[in-house]
Parts: structure tokens; sequence; C-alpha cells
């Protein structure tokens, strides 16, 4: 079975790595915020190319915090798409916010300029912007300038895309604050859950800090509410210091793979992804065609695991019932029921993805 992401190889490949990470925090005896959390925020800062990074126990935390720390507040409405597995309406959910749901490019599948502006212009409190399936939103930078004209803050979220950059800068520093997921599938990816905030403002990096330890200032000084527990394991940061420097070559794997696919999958019915190589780390492979449940069948009667990244809307969610029955998005809809993911990891060899692409090419319409 080639299956959608394989953890198992993945961790065998880097059990010294991790046995000496949780050995180093074992022999301490400090478990939570301590040197190896401290250590990791200033290396993943310095990697993404911003002043400070805040790590936290996941990305959803991370988008919730984040948004908390630009201002967002109950009643308010935060811009954000709807296709991106509904994190970012979760955290707006967790702070009594409101989503103002913004439509994607059909080809990137990623939010454009021409939504954020209307977004802006229904007056949204601050703009979020999924760099989704580790691809950097290809109008980011028209994006920052429009936010930064009209004084909306901007949160990048950079959960599936660890490294992908624009003009050689990473994503996570073009927005006011950028969220990052360590969930163990992400492109860097922990042991359990984790996350982090990164950003340039110092004063942000404060508020969040604050906002993950009950929102104290000093030990049992609280000075700020609405806050969470939200700290990543020390054993977690100690893990994620020995993965980050692998985490370029990992990328590059991916972007091999992904280019392996677009050389051998030929078919009339299906359409790749198109995308620019340093723009792009290959977290998912998104490919759309009409009829993505039968193809799926058709891998797993090959032995070939696929998933759907995502199928429901966040407006069509069941959880709004008919809260959202006035929202329709086009794009977004259209590609709902178009795409599939195909197996994309740097664990996968060339035989398998070949194996893949002749499953593929092999599936009759
Ligand atoms: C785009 C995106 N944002 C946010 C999250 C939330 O991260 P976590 O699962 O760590 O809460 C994820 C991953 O699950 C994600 O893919």
């Amino acid at each position: 079975m080639i299956l959608i992401n394989d953890l198992g190889a993945h961790s065998k490949v880097l059990r010294p790595v991790i046995d000496d990470a949780i050995a180093r925090v074992l022999s301490r005896g400090w478990f939570v915020l301590g040197p190896e959390v401290t250590a990791f925020e200033g290396e993943f800062a310095r990697y993404v190319g911003v002043a400070k990074c805040v790590s936290l126990a996941n990305g959803t935390d991370a988008l919730e915090l984040a948004l908390r720390a630009v201002g967002v507040s109950a009643g308010d409405t935060v811009a954000t798409v709807a296709n991106a597995g509904m994190y970012t309406t979760t955290a707006l959910i967790a702070i009594n916010a409101k989503p103002f749901f913004m439509d994607v490019d059909a080809e990137s599948c990623v939010v454009t300029l021409a939504e954020c502006e209307r977004a802006i212009a229904a007056g949204v409190k601050a703009v979020v912007v999924t760099h989704l399936y580790g691809r950097a939103a290809p109008e980011l930078k028209a994006i920052v300038e429009l936010c930064s004209a009209r004084g909306v803050p901007l949160v990048e979220d950079c959960a599936q895309a660890h490294g992908a950059k624009i003009d050689g800068n990473m994503v996570g520093s073009f927005g006011d604050i950028a969220c990052f997921s360590f969930y163990p599938t992400k492109n860097l990816g922990a042991l359990g859950d984790g996350g982090a905030v990164a950003t340039n403002n110092a004063s942000l990096a404060d508020t969040v800090a604050r906002l993950r330890q009950y929102g104290w200032s000093a030990k049992y000084e609280v000075t700020l509410g609405h806050a969470s527990n939200s700290r990543l394991d020390e054993i977690q940061a100690a893990i994620l210091r020995g993965f980050l420097p692998l985490l370029d070559g990992w990328n590059e794997r991916r972007r091999k793979i992904a280019k392996l696919y677009a050389t051998l999958i030929s078919h009339p019915n299906i359409k790749l992804p198109e995308y620019n190589a340093e723009e792009y780390v290959g977290h998912l492979y998104v490919i759309q065609t009409e009829n993505p449940a039968a193809l799926r069948e058709h891998l797993k009667a090959k032995d070939i695991a696929s998933e759907v990244h995502y199928p429901i809307p966040d407006y069509r969610q069941p959880v709004f019932k008919n809260v959202y029955a006035d929202i329709s998005l086009a794009n977004t809809e259209a590609l709902a029921k178009s795409i599939l993911t195909l197996p994309c990891y740097p664990e996968l060899t060339d035989e398998q993805v070949l194996q893949i692409a002749e499953a593929v090419n092999s599936w009759q319409a």
C-alpha cells in the first residue's frame, strides 16, 4: 500500500536525531518553556527571516492568538478563504468573531488581491492569507501593500508552506504576523502537536507570549484577558531543533516528486498544478478532475491512497446550519468537487512515484 503520508518511515530514518533530542530533555528534567523552546524560537525566527518567534501548542492556537494580538475581538469580521480546512474559521469561532469568506483563484487555489480588496471594502478587521498546499500566494506582495495602505493587519497562515519563498523571502516574513503548525505531517512536523507565530513586531510577539500562558506578564500576574495555556513542550522543541536543518532538503525532495508527477502524468481528464519552483514546497500535490471520487477508487484498487483537501467549504460545514446559506463562491465550490491529493512526501521513492503516475494514467475516466 502506498500511503498518503508515511510517518513510520519518516521517524525511522530520524531515530538518532529524535533519541538525542529526547535524551537531552530527559537528562535536564525541564519539560515546559525551557532552553529548548527558547533555542528553537531563535532558530526558527532566523530561518523564516523575522525578529521573533513564539512557539505554541498547535497551529490553530497560533491563528487564534495572532488574531487576538492584532486586535480582533468578539463581533469583529475577519477575511479568510473557505477552502483551507476550516482552521482559521475555527480560530474565529473561538474568538466569537465572524469570517468574511473570500473566493480563491481557480488555478492556484489561493486567495487573490481582488478578493482581499472586496473584503477590505466590506470593513474586515484583519485579513488572513493561507499559503495552501505549500504554495506561497502569488499576489502576496500586492496584498501586503493593500493591507498596509488601508491599515488592515495581515496574518499569514503558513501551516502548509514552511520554507516557500517569494523573491527570495520566506512566507511568514511578509505579513504583520504569521502562523505555523508543526503537526506531524507538515513540512516541518513534530512528533505530536506544535505551532508558532513569527513576526517582526516585538509588541505582537510579546502579546502572543502572554496569551499563551494565562495572560501572565510575570509569574502569577495576569495582565491580559482571553488568554490560554498553549505552550510547546520542551521535547517537541528539541525534536524540531533536530529537524529544522533537514527542512530545506525535505522540501527539495517534495519539489522533485512534484516535478516527476508533472513529467510522468499525462491524462486528458486531469489538470496538474502549475507553480513556480521557489514558491512551492510540495506540501500537497493536488490535481483536478471532473470525477475525483472515481479516480480515488481506481487508485485504491491499486493500493494507492489519496485524499481530498478539503471536501467541504467552511460556509457549508454542518456546524453552521443555514447561517451562510446565501454565500456561494464559484471557484471554492468547483474546486471542492474536483480536487484530489496524490501522495507527496520525502520518503516516497521514485519507483513509487512512477507506480502512482502509471496508475493515474491508466484510469478510464
Ligand atoms: C492551512 C492550515 N492552517 C492551520 C492549521 C492548523 O494547525 P494545527 O493542526 O496544528 O492546529 C493547519 C493544519 O492542520 C493547516 O493546514
